[in-house]
């Protein structure tokens, strides 16, 4: 993000599954190289990896694409709780603690409700939802995800119609973050949509990918995912959703506001200041493969341009 320019993401040196999960040999690594990680915190590794979770096909899928590998959608990650390189959350956020967890729902809501990360699991039959997942530093992935509606979740809570935007709010412990001082964020990592935003039946109140419980590093136990905005909107590892009545303040927004907006809709017409967004670098493929034009609205403006009607895109970028 603020951090690198997409230009400047090196190649990323992937590293085989069965190697990153091995905590021990991790452990060994990060001391080989003076890493500072290795704090008295340390719990094991999610038991919770790997879970499989029986999910129904959606209709609500995106087809025809090629999927991006299972390696690259969780060794290429963005969870800046843990570190800022790439690589860097498929090791660190091993640390995560995914359980006992629960998801906080307050503020202008009839009924404030706290759901433990088991009980929301089955709040509805899953979905297997194939999405585009396009970053804002340009590069994008094709990603099954497993969830449902977050519409379904909001229902249960009765919304005042005082409520105009929901805040998401991700888990922070200061004892697990790595080198907190480098990326000037303000934890917790913050995000918002308007109320029609998140009550669109496309974005996923998310629990996996791949026909598995989310790997830490992809957000663990639960995290939004809003297909058609970048892929900064869809808050990871979320503990607490607020309802208000103002536009929440949001983490790359506060950070850098000429550059991240708070609607931050994927639109290839509105250039990044310092990139142009027209195209994107599909992950999996080789550097010298064709860059794919971005759609407008990431391909799902059928869907969901009726929200922004009236608005000027470029001034509510
Ligand atoms: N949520 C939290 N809590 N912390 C983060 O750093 N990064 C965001 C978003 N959600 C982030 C987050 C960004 S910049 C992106 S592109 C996506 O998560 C990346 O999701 P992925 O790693 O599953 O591809």
């Amino acid at each position: 993000m603020l951090i690198r320019k997409p230009d400047d993401i090196p190649a990323l040196e992937i590293t085989p599954k069965a190697d990153y999960m091995n905590r021990r040999k991790f452990l060994a690594q990060a001391a080989a190289v003076g890493l500072t990680a290795g704090s008295a915190l340390f719990s094991p590794r999610s038991a919770f990896a790997g879970t499989k979770l029986q999910a129904v096909k959606s209709p609500l899928t995106t087809t025809g694409e090629e999927l991006t590998s299972y390696k690259d959608v969780t060794t290429f990650n963005n969870f800046y709780e843990f570190g800022t390189g790439k690589e860097e959350p498929a090791i660190y956020a091993q640390d995560l603690p995914t359980r006992p967890w629960t998801l906080r729902v307050e503020g202008k809501v009839k009924k404030p409700l706290t759901f433990d990360i088991d009980q929301l699991l089955k709040l509805r039959p899953l979905e297997d939802r194939v999405y585009r997942h396009r970053c804002v530093e340009a590069w994008s992935m094709v990603i099954p995800w497993i969830g449902y509606s977050l519409s379904e979740l909001i229902k249960q809570c009765e919304p005042l119609s005082t409520a105009k935007y929901v805040q998401f709010l991700s888990w922070y412990d200061k004892r697990y973050i790595h080198w907190p001082g480098q990326t000037g964020i303000q934890w917790p990592y913050s995000e918002g949509l308007r109320m029609d935003e998140a009550m669109h039946p496309l974005t996923l109140l998310t629990f996996g990918l791949y026909g598995e419980v989310l790997p830490n590093q992809n957000g663990a136990p639960v995290r939004i995912v809003v297909p058609w905005k970048y892929g900064f909107k869809s808050a990871k590892s979320i503990v607490t959703m607020r309802f208000i009545d103002y536009m929440p303040p949001t983490t790359w927004n506060e950070l850098a506001p000429t550059e991240y907006g708070f609607y931050s809709n994927v639109n290839p017409n509105v250039d990044h200041p310092r990139w142009s967004q027209k195209t994107e670098r599909r992950i999996g493929q080789p550097f010298y493969a064709q860059r794919k034009t971005t759609l407008f609205l990431n391909g799902y403006a059928d869907q969901v341009a009726s929200l922004y009607t009236g608005m000027d895109l470029k001034r509510n970028f």
